[in-house]
């Protein structure tokens, strides 16, 4: 009995391991994770609104990555994988 459900739960874990690899990162994640405290979609918090912000995505990426007045730097907080994500969520919340 106690073999069977340890061979189960060993299963599982595995299952659970050969997973997120393949997982796409979820921009509206990070963003809510990260940087909600400071930014909304369309209102001005600590920092600017999303569909207020550069339309460059190069430069989010570059304001992200290395940060700006009291905009913290989250090179070393994000992978460049969450950047990315957090980048395209960015742009897919510009409204004009
Ligand atoms: C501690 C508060 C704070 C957090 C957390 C924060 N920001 Fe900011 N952010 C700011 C402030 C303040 C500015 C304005 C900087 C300036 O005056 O140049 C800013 C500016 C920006 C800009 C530049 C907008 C433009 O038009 O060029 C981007 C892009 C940005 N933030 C994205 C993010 C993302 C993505 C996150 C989460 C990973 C995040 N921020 C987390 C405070 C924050």
């Amino acid at each position: 009995m106690k073999k069977t459900i340890l061979i189960a739960a060993a299963a599982a874990l595995m299952g659970l391991a050969a997973q997120p690899a393949m997982a796409e990162v979820d921009g509206a994640k990070v963003f809510s994770k990260k940087c909600k405290m400071c930014h909304a979609i369309d209102r001005k918090k600590v920092g600017p609104a999303v569909k207020d912000m550069n339309t460059d995505t190069a430069v989010l990426k570059t304001t992200i990555t290395e940060g700006r007045k009291s905009m913290p730097k989250f090179g070393s907080k994000l992978s460049e994988e969450e950047i990315d994500a957090v980048v395209s969520y960015l742009a897919s919340q510009h409204q004009d």
